[in-house]
């Protein structure tokens, strides 16, 4: 079934397919039926070999502007608890190959919170990252309290979470929570460019180096170190090995087919 609240873009570039949130009138805002579309989508392309990255955008006026106030609005505890609705973020979480976040506009809330699952993130000169559910007489639910204080540390986390406050693209960029600003007319192109750099590399290897930069999150020093290693050693088993490094030897381009 075509899905109604996102664009798929099968391959804007080689092996880079582009999902563009598609709910403007209501600023992106993430409805259940969006998110399950966008886990949808991601699963198949996660599956899918011609794919090696993955641009997420939204429109030069919001990347997304939250979870959708009006759907949670007169939902009980239980209805929170039974819909479950972060599980379907946790698939999204799951998503092996890279993501790259395109933000222009409003990235709040649920928002923020999607930009953060994501591996890079570019953004236009009008960004604006917040977590603003403590205005609404809550606060963030999918990870802004932890991956915000993590990529920005605990007095910037504490402001936005605690006042609402959102910051410009130039603080977030300042602050290490995303990678590059660029002039709006350059958002989604540049994080284009910025995937296709990735997808022209040995995808099991971006893969892999995805999974171990994310272990430093959730392990000791210790345990991603053996993991890292571990999948260092593990790439010695795939041909896209063999190719990189003969053809440094061999002083030419390398091809790498993700065997
Ligand atoms: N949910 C549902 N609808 C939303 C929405 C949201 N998060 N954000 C914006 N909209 C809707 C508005 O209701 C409005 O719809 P109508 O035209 O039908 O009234 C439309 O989008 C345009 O919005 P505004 O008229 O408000 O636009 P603006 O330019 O004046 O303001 C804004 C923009 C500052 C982003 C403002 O819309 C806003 O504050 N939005 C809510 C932001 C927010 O609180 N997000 C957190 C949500 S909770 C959450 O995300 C929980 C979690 O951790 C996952």
């Amino acid at each position: 079934m075509q899905p109604q609240f996102i664009i798929i873009h099968q391959q804007v570039a080689p092996h880079v397919a582009h999902i563009q949130l598609n709910r403007p009138k209501e600023l992106n805002a993430l409805n259940l039926e969006l998110m399950a579309e966008l886990r949808d989508a991601l699963k198949l392309l996660d599956a899918d070999d011609h794919v090696r990255a993955i641009v997420i955008s939204g429109n030069e006026k919001a990347f997304a502007a939250g979870a959708d106030i009006k759907q949670m609005a007169g939902k009980t505890a239980i209805d929170m608890y039974n819909i479950d609705q972060f599980s379907t973020w946790d698939t999204i979480k799951k998503t092996k190959k890279p993501l790259i976040a395109a933000v222009s506009g409003f990235a709040l809330g649920g928002g923020c919170e999607l930009v953060m699952l994501c591996d890079m993130i570019v953004a236009s000169e009008t960004a604006r990252f917040g977590q603003p559910e403590i205005k609404i007489g809550v606060m963030p639910g999918a990870g802004g309290t932890q991956r915000l204080t993590r990529a920005v540390g605990k007095a910037l986390a504490m402001e936005m979470v605690l006042t609402g406050r959102f910051i410009t693209a130039e603080e977030a960029l300042h602050a290490g929570l995303i990678n590059r600003v660029v002039p709006v007319e350059l958002f989604l192109n540049e994080a284009i460019r910025l995937a296709s750099a990735v997808a022209a590399l040995s995808p099991l290897a971006v893969k892999m180096a995805k999974e171990s930069v994310l272990k430093a999150f959730d392990s000791t020093l210790e345990e991603g170190l053996q993991f890292e290693r571990k999948n260092f050693y593990l790439l010695f088993a795939s041909e896209d090995q063999k190719e990189g490094m003969q053809a440094f030897v061999d002083k030419r381009t390398p091809v790498f087919k993700g065997k």
